[in-house]
């Protein structure tokens, strides 16, 4: 069969791997670039490192407004699909490459296969729960990460074509983790002692897009003194900029991380806050108690079983957290066993 991969932001690149891998050992698989994502460190950095295949096609979409941005990448994809003519269209997660190509692959016809299906944090004013709404109803596969997903789908009467295979960041997770080991010298570079400092990102629209939560979390992060290491999307750069944010020495600022770097980063912190919903998951991967910045997540299996807690963007409640969170012993595995890409690439071979 022949596919076409969508793929444009940073969690896109790292889980196209697994499944590019295991899809080209029996079928065709052309790889879309939207461009969402374009700076070095956003973008190349991961081809480069991580054995990506090189993309076939680069929209060149760039950034803009919500209708801009996807409005670019709905009249490049819809040129693709139409020279290219594939079988189905894959899609992953709840980016605005996501519902570019399920929304142009569905007008035409072609079936769309969506990756991480399922996610719903139930709160509608997040760009990305409108992304993966549309994808799940467009979409005539939907693989899901954990039992929890596939029953969000039910919910709203998506029951056909669901499968549970786990979540395909833990096939990556697990694949790389022995090369990132020997490969980063990050903490070396960084001087950075394991166990002895915490990890940090942010990125989530609505704690860039609103000042007074991205002060508090600015004073948060001063306030704990514990060394932090920091890399920075490009959105928060900006938005930092624009509050004149202040950070105390104990907060190492750095450039949007490698991969091989982030999972030496990961897996080496003595915590991790984020808003990022890749990272809560590799939180949990490498078994590191995680903070979520935000009041809600998609990924509540990791707060149900206790290693993820959700502490908004309260100065104060950040902090109490901080020092105090800390997660049970057990570990159980609640987003898959790292074969989801195998699994996936089989049920899509039954197709045909
Ligand atoms: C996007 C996704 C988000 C995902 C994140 C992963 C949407 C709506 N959001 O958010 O779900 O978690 O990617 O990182 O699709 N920029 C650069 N260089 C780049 C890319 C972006 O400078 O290479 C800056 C631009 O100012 C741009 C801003 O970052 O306007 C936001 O980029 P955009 O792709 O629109 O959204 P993200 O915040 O990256
Ligand atoms: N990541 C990275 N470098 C960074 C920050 C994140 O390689 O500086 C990786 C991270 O390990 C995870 C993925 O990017 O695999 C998560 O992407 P991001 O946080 O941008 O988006 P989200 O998962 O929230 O959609």
């Amino acid at each position: 069969m022949k596919f076409v991969s969508v793929v444009g932001a940073r969690p896109e690149f790292i889980q196209a791997a697994p499944v590019s891998w295991a899809l080209r050992k029996t079928h065709t698989e052309i790889l879309v670039h939207t461009g969402q994502h374009y700076d070095y460190a956003m973008s190349q950095a991961f081809f480069d490192e991580l054995g990506v295949p090189a993309p076939d096609y680069n929209l060149e979409a760039g950034s803009g407004t919500h209708a801009r941005q996807t409005a670019a990448m709905l009249v490049g994809m819809e040129e693709v699909l139409l020279k290219e003519k594939p079988d189905a269209v894959i899609v992953r997660g709840d980016t605005n490459s996501t519902v570019a190509g399920a929304l142009a692959a569905s007008k035409l016809g072609i079936p769309v296969v969506h990756i991480e299906a399922g996610e719903r944090s139930f709160v509608r004013t997040m760009p990305e729960e409108i992304n993966r709404i549309i994808a799940d109803h467009l979409a005539s596969l939907c693989f899901c990460v954990s039992s929890k997903s596939a029953a969000n789908l039910a919910r709203e009467g998506i029951v056909e074509g669901v499968h549970i295979t786990g979540d395909v960041m833990l096939d990556a997770s697990l694949h790389h983790r022995a090369l990132a080991r020997e490969k980063s010298n990050v903490l070396e570079r960084l001087r950075l002692e394991p166990g002895r400092y915490a990890l940090v990102t942010v990125h989530r629209a609505h704690n860039t897009d609103d000042p007074q939560r991205l002060r508090s979390i600015v004073e948060a992060l001063n306030a704990v003194g514990e060394r932090i290491v920091f890399p920075v999307h490009p959105r928060t750069r900006k938005a930092l900029q624009a509050i004149d944010a202040r950070f105390a020495p104990h907060v190492l600022l750095t450039e949007p991380a490698s991969y091989y770097d982030m999972m030496v980063l990961e897996e080496n912190a003595r915590l991790i806050a984020t808003d990022s919903g890749g990272v809560q998951r590799e939180a949990y991967y490498f078994a590191k108690p995680c903070l979520t910045l935000r009041e809600e997540t998609e990924w509540t299996e990791t707060v149900e079983v206790g290693w993820n807690l959700l502490v908004g963007a309260d100065c104060h409640k950040i902090v109490a957290a901080w020092r105090t969170f800390q997660p049970p012993a057990e570990h159980p595995p609640v987003l898959g066993d790292g074969t989801a890409a195998e699994q996936i690439a089989e049920i899509l071979g039954k197709q045909g």
